[in-house]
């Protein structure tokens, strides 16, 4: 079990879905968390179930550069420092490419994408100056594997991968691990809206969507000692989705 005790970790998009999950389980694990979101009252509740010596609620809009550089003061002055950064927040759009307006797609770059890379900015500085940190982003089975009517989303996401990839090497020499987690369908307000679950998902290997906390284990493996050794890791979280194809010669399983 990752051990995180005496972290500071600092969340994006944590005040629902798969960050929530990863707040609670960083709390529980021994972290301090730093609960970034654009949905503040919803950080506020979470920040008061765990309690306010263990996580601050901060806002904070990704694709803003100003607003990194206030949540890492915040989460100076509350915590001391930031050994891991979670980049987690992300938006969805599916859609023909032909009738996606390109200034959705312009907002999923701006959030995926450059919101990555503003905290990958905003961080690392301060994670050599502490003489190291982990990294671990959120990235998706859309980035190698798309399904139709994501372009818009599944590029961003590739993007996202190129760019973590990207970072591995120029952070490594400072101490600082970048992995990445790719899940497959996640039973959050984007996998399953309104908790409504595809049918899809009972053709994944392991015939169900995943659930929210089955990212956060991963992550905080990541976050850990445990994986002290990994940098560049890519680790599927998809129930086997994209990897186990069934055979199409075969009528039984
Ligand atoms: N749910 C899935 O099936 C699935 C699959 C693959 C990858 N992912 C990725 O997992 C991550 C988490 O998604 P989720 O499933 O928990 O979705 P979610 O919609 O439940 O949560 C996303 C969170 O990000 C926050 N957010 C959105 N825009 C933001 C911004 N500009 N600044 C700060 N926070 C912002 C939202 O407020 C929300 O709290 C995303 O990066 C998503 O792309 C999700």
């Amino acid at each position: 079990m990752a051990d995180l005790t005496g972290k500071v970790a600092l969340i994006t998009g944590a005040a629902r879905g798969q960050g929530e999950a990863e707040a609670r389980l960083f709390v529980e694990r021994g972290a301090r968390v730093v609960v970034a979101d654009v949905l503040d009252e919803d950080a506020q509740k979470l920040v008061a179930d765990v309690g306010e010596d263990r996580a601050l609620a901060v806002h904070l809009d990704v694709s803003d550069p100003a607003q990194w550089s206030s949540a890492l003061d915040a989460a100076k002055s509350a915590f001391g420092q930031v050994d891991i950064l979670v980049n987690n927040a992300g938006i969805y759009f599916q859609g023909p490419i032909t009738e996606t307006p390109v200034e959705r797609y312009r907002k999923l770059i701006e959030v995926n994408q450059i919101g990555v890379f503003l905290g990958m900015q905003t961080l690392a500085p301060h994670m050599a100056e502490i003489g190291g940190g982990a990294i671990v982003n959120i990235v998706s089975v859309s980035s190698f594997a798309p399904l139709d009517l994501t372009a818009a989303y599944a590029s961003t996401k590739s993007a996202l991968l190129a760019m973590s990839k990207a970072a591995v090497g120029e952070l490594g020499p400072q101490g600082i691990r970048v992995n990445m987690i790719h899940p497959g369908g996640v039973a959050t307000e984007m996998g399953a809206p309104s908790g409504v679950v595809p049918q899809e998902y009972d053709n994944a290997p392991l015939g169900r969507i995943g659930q929210p906390r089955e990212i956060a284990t991963v992550a905080a493996f990541l976050a850990s000692e445990d994986s002290s050794y990994c940098s560049g890791a890519e680790i599927l979280v998809d129930g086997g989705w994209t990897v186990g194809t069934r055979n199409p010669w075969t009528t039984t399983r």
